[in-house]
């Protein structure tokens, strides 16, 4: 079993590359399949979506569609609503669009859960959500997800993207920590 250190922790291998592959290939054809005629934009949810939202991008074949990068910015707001994280860096018009967010994974569901309230405050006409990983066990808030990679338990992960601490993001396999 490979394993790797990042900082503090240990890792071993836990989704590899042709594993991740395969799941984005099926799900890209269904998004070409139920997005057939329309001109679909894709978010990425910056930063540890960027591998997954390319991986699924290059395997849709509408000639319509288009993407674009948001990122979340986590600010302190009053004792009441906590921690904000608001959407930044989004140029587009959503209204009346399709639009379909990439997120690398749905952990509790809060992040996912705000950016959808975020997003259908401008009004499009259908808002699909894109997940590559789901914590089953660790969801808490109630959200509708229209395309789910692989479930997988509630562990740390780190590569394709996700990091711990900032590091990890370039590994092409997914690590799971060992306690
Ligand atoms: P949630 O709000 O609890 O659903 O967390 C979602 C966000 O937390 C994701 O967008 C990731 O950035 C981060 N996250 C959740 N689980 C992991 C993990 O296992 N490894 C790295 N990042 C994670
Ligand atoms: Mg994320």
């Amino acid at each position: 079993m490979k394993k790797i250190s990042i900082l503090d922790k240990d890792f071993e291998l836990f989704i590899p590359y042709e594993k991740i592959r395969a799941v984005i290939e099926d799900m890209a054809e269904k998004m070409n399949q139920t997005l057939e005629g329309k001109n679909p934009l894709f978010l990425c949810i910056l930063n540890g979506s960027f591998m997954f939202a390319a991986e699924v991008f290059k395997r849709i074949s509408l000639l319509d569609a288009e993407i674009s990068f948001v990122k979340l910015a986590s600010y302190e707001g009053t004792s009441t609503t906590g921690t904000v994280k608001e959407l930044i860096g989004l140029n587009e018009d959503l209204s009346g669009r399709t639009v379909i967010v990439l997120e690398d994974i749905v952990d509790t569901g809060i992040t996912i859960d705000k950016v959808i309230d975020q997003l259908q405050a401008m009004n499009p006409a259908d808002l699909q959500i894109a997940t590559l990983l789901l914590k089953p066990d660790a969801l808490k808030k109630d959200v509708k997800l229209d395309y789910v990679g692989l479930e997988i338990p509630n562990e740390f992960i780190v590569g394709y993207g996700l990091d711990y601490d900032g590091r990890g993001r370039n590994l092409i396999d997914i690590y799971k920590v060992v306690e």
